[in-house]
């Protein structure tokens, strides 16, 4: 997919079925509607169709259900920026999404706050237009240089997500008083970056604290102002200190998307140093045998990526009905390559079941309940013979 060759918009109607239900399954357990989050992906979306699709070897079911899987994780991750400082959705006022895109927390936030409380902006000029026709939220059009970005409003939310981590220097400290100026009376700003820890292998970490290299998913925005970008806390600790003097701010490693570290700065005044943001647990299946006895068994990983946290339980459900409960059995060491940085050391289970519990077909759910309060998930479709469906996070990398 190129700017002038968008792809044909995906919908919800092409992916498979099986994926499908898993889909669904996993936007209903987090109190989501799923014909309302469903609309179709549009074509012009290049973070779903130029980075998660070629992940996942353009399997459009998989990315799919990542798409859905990332929503959910950045829902969880607002959801306790508006409870810790707010008190919950319903003390919010107005909130602003900066370099939204094509809506993927919109989607979620439609479904939470009422659309003339919520703000887009994004420099894809044509994603906010989208938005605000789909979604009919605010929308304002931003641009490459932050002092050409009109917007006087106040929010008790900004949210920058996946955009600091493709800042060069300067652009990183224009923006971040640029979207500092939009926090309200006591409001935040919450912003993500690539910390240094995932620097790819063979790069060396700038004396500045902040390394960036000129390549991202973006077909169409000028490498001058959009890269990747990666740092150090120092770096990031140092450009709030421009910001004002005494802000509490605190950094939450891992605490957007998959890999990213999210910060959150008090506009003058508001004492956050109480708030937590914890990652979501990730896990996946792995493999499935068919045993003599005629049991299945399954097995997989899990990580619990919060620094305080752990994993407590591995929770079975087919067809939506618990059939066992235990304890994580092993740790993982070898699948902490594939999260670099992390802090806590995955863990390893498996299960058997018998076939009469769990027939061909039948929809496995795996919930793995963290100390932190966060729950996460992974599907499989019990296997005929010779087959098995998952949503496991890279069927390349743990096979
Ligand atoms: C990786 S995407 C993340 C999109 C969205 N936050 C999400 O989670 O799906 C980065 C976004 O930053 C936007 N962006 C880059 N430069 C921008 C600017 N100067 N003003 C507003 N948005 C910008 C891009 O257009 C793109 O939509």
């Amino acid at each position: 997919m190129t700017a002038e060759h968008p792809s044909p918009d995906l919908s919800f109607e092409q992916v498979d079925p099986v994926y499908r239900g898993f889909i669904e399954d996993y936007l209903r357990l987090h109190g989501v509607d799923p014909i309302k989050f469903c609309k179709p992906l549009p074509g012009q979306d290049e973070m779903f169709f130029n980075a998660i699709l070629p992940n996942y070897e353009f399997d459009a079911s998989i990315s799919a259900f990542k798409f859905v899987e990332s929503a959910m994780r950045l829902g969880d991750a607002y959801r306790q920026i508006a409870q810790g400082v707010f008190g919950g959705f319903d003390k919010l006022g107005t909130v602003l999404d900066f370099a939204s895109g094509w809506g993927r927390l919109t989607r979620l936030l439609e479904q939470r706050l009422r659309p003339d409380q919520i703000y887009v902006a994004d420099i894809y000029h044509q994603a906010i237009d989208w938005q605000v026709a789909t979604f009919e939220v605010n929308g304002v059009h931003s641009a490459k240089d932050p002092a050409a970005f009109e917007h006087a409003g106040k929010h008790d939310i900004v949210l920058v997500g996946s955009m600091f981590s493709h800042l060069p220097t300067e652009l990183f400290h224009q923006w971040l008083v640029r979207l500092y100026d939009l926090v309200s009376d006591r409001g935040v700003l919450a912003f993500s970056v690539h910390d240094e820890a995932i620097l790819p292998a063979g790069e060396v970490m700038d004396p500045s604290g902040l390394s960036y290299l000129r390549f991202s998913e973006s077909g169409s925005l000028d490498l001058e102002i959009y890269g990747m970008s990666y740092v150090t806390e120092a770096f990031v600790g140092a450009a709030i200190a421009r910001l004002g003097s005494g802000l509490s701010w605190r950094r939450f490693p891992k605490g957007l998307y998959e890999n990213q570290d999210l910060y959150v700065v008090g506009a003058p005044g508001v004492d956050i140093s109480t708030l937590t943001v914890a990652s979501t647990p990730m896990a996946g299946f792995e493999s499935v045998t068919t045993l003599p006895t005629g049991e299945i068994e399954f097995s997989g990983w899990a990580i619990e990526r919060t620094p305080w946290a752990t994993i407590e339980a591995v929770e079975v459900h087919v067809d939506g009905v618990q059939v066992l409960s235990f304890t994580p059995q092993a740790l993982r060491p070898d699948v902490l390559k594939h999260f670099p940085g992390s802090a806590n050391t995955p863990v390893g289970w498996s299960f058997r079941i018998d076939h009469e519990k769990a027939p061909a077909g039948a929809m496995l759910r795996a919930q793995f309940p963290s100390s932190s309060g966060l729950t996460g998930y992974c599907y499989a479709q019990v296997p005929k013979p010779a087959t098995f469906t998952y949503s496991g996070w890279s069927r390349r990398a743990l096979r």
